[in-house]
């Protein structure tokens, strides 16, 4: 079921095996939907961030693996043994992976799509498809079961979403409160209603009074685009600054809490987040400002000790060479443009998961979460 408060990031297809992307890329000058039917066009949608968002990221793979593979088993060009289907799952897996390095999600959901769809073969001949509202596509028990298992992955991200809307809510006061973010961590970044800004949207509909002032997220402004285009059509009141602004306003006293998400969190506490993410932490503690991260439980890897485990993706030049199409910088130029930075577990206040609040010392809190 669909909630008409949030944009709605990927869905299925109802007319063919395949997703249906809100394209990301043309926000916030049109809504483009861009349907997808084949595994190259899912790496493709998600390395150019037509989709982006660490559990959206994972999400839409788990989805685009199921429906391309679907297409096939349709089609009768699949496989017919299982250990063929799982050989031809797993190939697939691991061309996604390779679509975005940082975000722990995207082999997390891969991982459980293909490990639930082990189960369901092994278990065939006792064991029913899982119940879903699924597209009438997807009629060989082997695509119903597979599509199934994926539905299963987005709405548990959705309810997750839901969960750490509430907790992270919860921390703040009644009377109401003025929140600072980073990049996107909405509706376009999840499946349900985001991670921090999850929390921003119960807070607006418990009738608290919050403003949000959203950083641009240079270099290619997922504050500005899609972040300030999400709120306002919630109709949550929301600032847009430019990211070398947000000293300045805590300094101003306009600030009550740093509230972002995070594409990984490590086994000690560690994040690692959109690109200016550090800076806003150094930031917070030297106004002593609460620093919350938010992040469901697909996004921590405890097998990361620490942040300096997570490989960095780092993208074009040109990102960073122009800006809205337009060059602003000697085409020449050398650029170093690092999608994300670590942010270390000790300027952080607090994790909101789904599974509540984490406070430091965050170890075994993290040990606790995933056990
Ligand atoms: O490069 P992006 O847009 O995928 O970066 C997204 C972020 O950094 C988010 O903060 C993160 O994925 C977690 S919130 C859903």
């Amino acid at each position: 079921m669909t909630d008409s408060r949030y944009p709605l990031a990927v869905a299925w297809l109802h007319d063919r095996p395949g997703i249906d992307l809100l394209d990301q890329t043309f926000l916030p000058h049109e809504e483009v939907r861009r349907p997808l039917d084949d595994l190259e066009g899912v790496f493709e949608a998600i390395a150019n961030l037509r989709v982006r968002g660490a559990p959206a990221i994972g999400v839409t793979a788990a989805m685009g693996l199921a429906a391309t593979v679907s297409r096939s088993i349709e089609a009768g060009t699949s496989p017919e043994s299982p250990s063929a289907l799982l050989a031809q799952l797993d190939r697939g897996a691991r061309v996604l992976e390779g679509a975005r390095p940082t975000a722990r999600n995207l082999s997390h959901s891969l991982r459980a799509l293909l490990g639930a769809m082990r189960e369901w073969l092994d278990q065939e001949a006792t064991t029913r498809a899982p119940q879903a509202d699924l597209p009438g596509w997807a009629c060989h028990p082997w695509s119903r079961a597979l599509v199934g298992l994926a539905d299963d992955i987005r709405s548990a991200d959705a309810a997750q979403c839901r969960q750490m809307g509430m907790h992270g809510a919860d921390l703040f006061p009644s009377e109401g409160v003025s929140l600072l973010t980073h990049c996107n961590t909405g509706a376009l970044a999840t499946a349900g209603s985001g991670t921090a800004l999850a929390a921003v949207y119960e807070l607006h509909a418990r009738g608290v009074p919050v403003r949000v002032y959203a950083c641009e997220a240079r270099p290619v402004l997922q504050g500005a685009r899609l972040t300030a285009w999400e709120l306002q059509r919630a109709g949550i009141e929301v600032t847009l600054i430019t990211d070398s602004m947000a000293g300045a306003l805590m300094a101003e006293g306009q600030v009550d809490a740093v509230i972002l998400g995070a594409d990984a969190v490590c086994a000690n506490g560690d994040v690692v987040n959109k690109i200016g993410t550090y800076t806003l932490a150094l930031l917070a503690q030297e106004h002593g400002l609460p620093f919350y991260v938010a992040a469901p439980r697909t996004t921590v890897d405890k097998s990361l000790a620490s942040g300096a485990q997570v490989p960095i993706e780092e993208r074009s030049a040109d990102e960073v060479r122009f800006l809205g199409g337009v060059r602003t910088a000697p085409p020449d130029v050398a650029v170093w443009n690092p999608a994300f930075d670590r942010t270390p577990a000790h300027l952080i206040t607090a994790l909101i998961t789904d599974a509540g609040i984490l406070r430091p010392p965050f170890g075994p809190a993290i040990q606790r979460l995933v056990d």
